[in-house]
């Protein structure tokens, strides 16, 4: 097997082709519509609900809301990006196939590999917040579920690494993922429609929670609107803190590429696409900002190092709103569940496009002959994730999620560049504006959101991508050759 090998790119042609090879196929139920709710169903989740209290909290006060315009700018450049190459390429591997059409296998490889962090542990991640919600939600109504079983039993700390918390297992989280698991092995259609409904149901939580919450506004809580950084830390509010915040609450954004994944059961992929991702990406970055405005306007930013900061404003808001806090909990919870429901969906499709390429056993690309889904790799998926959610904090989990993501961002923006010199001629649908001004920016803003993590996700994303590579060259790089020949 020649170097040349590692680098094959698939043609866009063959791309297309075999996403419409029969045995394979899965039925075409989603428009511009449907999308937009999906990417909303898997962007609004356990960074808004969780991380934004602490951000505020800890890192640049008020000044969050700045955090949400500057992180929401990043995601632009890297949506801008998708949405050509969903246009251009529409099946269902997202980054992984895009990185087949430009840089070749091994980066293919790499990146599928890569955005298992995204989806599967993402998907895992977002179920650990999930349980917080619901362990207080049941303590509000009197039901006190024992501390033990609802905690991960490793504990992290980056000053003195793993250590044991004494809870046995987070069974609440490890049950939403194997409840949704077992609706996403039935069908898409159905999963959609809940989707749908769980996504009207958080949006009008957010709705409520901005409409209420304005009259509660005291606009001293908002001066100084950038607090002063006293201690010359990095991070530690003024603008560094801005940018700290920023890195934090990337989170909250990740989720409007899983569009991407849906492409190959979507009705007109080429026309809605690029509206789905864009369009999913805009209602969010606003509802984050009204919310970050409200919720630092309502309590003073030092209050607000919470696990549940807008149940909590509303408390302190007073009597008069106090009766919407269990809402905000129960839209956090069904907000929650649809996240990890378009994660788990997510990782599955891309499992699916990786075994079609023969990267991976066939068995991942079997669509179940009456559900009609990949029902093999979406067990396998919930499996990995029950176990992941059943033992691992949320912090530890989220920053791995987030190096994923930013990778991926960065090999889908350097792959519109390769595709618009190696391929000027292709027809694309949606055309990223002002390249390479975009994709580079693209490129620079998550490379520095990359840098901003700490020193020890680096190195586990370094072990995760080696274990990879090595699995690559054991048996996919094999397989894939055989399957050539
Ligand atoms: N953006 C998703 C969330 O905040 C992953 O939960």
């Amino acid at each position: 097997m020649s170097l040349k090998s590692l680098f094959r790119t698939k043609s866009h042609e063959r791309i297309l082709a075999d996403a419409e090879e029969g045995e394979h196929r899965m039925p075409r139920t989603l428009d511009a519509w449907h999308l937009t709710l999906l990417g909303i169903g898997a962007v609004i989740g356990a960074g808004i609900f969780v991380l934004t209290g602490h951000a505020a909290a800890a890192y640049a006060g008020p000044a969050i809301t700045l955090s949400f315009v500057l992180s929401a700018l990043a995601c632009v450049f890297a949506a801008l990006c998708y949405a050509e190459f969903a246009s251009m390429i529409p099946v269902a591997g997202s980054a992984y196939t895009y990185s087949y059409a430009t840089l070749g296998e091994l980066f293919a490889w790499v990146i599928g590999w890569d955005l298992i962090l995204e989806y599967l542990f993402g998907a895992a991640t977002v179920s650990v917040g999930w349980s917080g919600y619901v362990v207080s939600f049941l303590h509000g109504f009197g039901v006190h579920l024992p501390a033990e079983l609802c905690g991960a039993p490793f504990a992290y700390d980056h000053a003195t690494g793993f250590a044991l918390s004494g809870c046995w297992i987070n069974l609440p989280a490890a049950l939403v993922i194997m409840a949704l698991t077992v609706m996403l092995t039935r069908g898409l259609r159905e999963s959609a429609n809940l989707n749908n409904i769980i996504v009207v149901v958080k949006v009008a939580v957010i709705l409520l929670f901005i409409a209420f919450g304005l009259r509660h506004v005291n606009t001293g809580n908002w001066t100084p609107f950038i607090p002063e950084n006293t201690t010359g830390k990095f991070g530690e509010y003024g603008w560094t803190g801005i940018l700290r915040g920023a890195g934090v609450v990337f989170f909250a954004y990740i989720g409007f590429d899983a569009i991407s994944t849906a492409a190959q059961e979507a009705k007109n992929p080429q026309r809605d696409m690029p509206r789905g991702i864009l369009w999913s990406l805009a209602v969010c970055a606003a509802l984050y900002m009204a919310v970050a405005l409200v919720l630092t306007g309502i309590v003073h930013y030092s209050q607000l190092n919470v696990a549940y900061p807008m149940a909590v404003a509303m408390d302190a808001a007073g009597d008069s709103l106090r009766w919407l806090a269990p809402f905000i909990k129960f839209g956090a919870i069904a907000g929650l569940s649809s996240v990890i429901l378009v994660l788990l969906m997510g990782q599955t499709r891309i499992f699916y496009s990786m075994a079609k390429d023969s990267l991976l056993p066939g068995r991942f690309a079997a669509i179940h002959p009456r559900f009609k889904t990949p029902a093999f790799s979406t067990r396998l998926t919930g499996v990995c994730a029950t176990l992941i959610a059943a033992l691992f904090p949320i912090d530890l989990l989220g920053e791995m999620v987030s190096i994923g993501a930013l990778l991926a961002f960065m090999m889908v923006c350097a792959g519109i560049l390769v595709m618009r010199r190696t391929k000027p001629d292709l027809p694309r649908p949606f055309r990223t504006p002002w390249v390479p001004v975009v994709p580079v920016l693209g490129i620079v803003f998550a490379g520095i959101q990359m840098v901003a993590l700490p020193a020890g996700t680096w190195g586990r994303l370094v072990v995760w991508m080696a274990l990879g590579v090595a699995i690559y060259f054991a048996y996919g790089r094999r397989r894939a050759a055989q399957a050539l020949s």
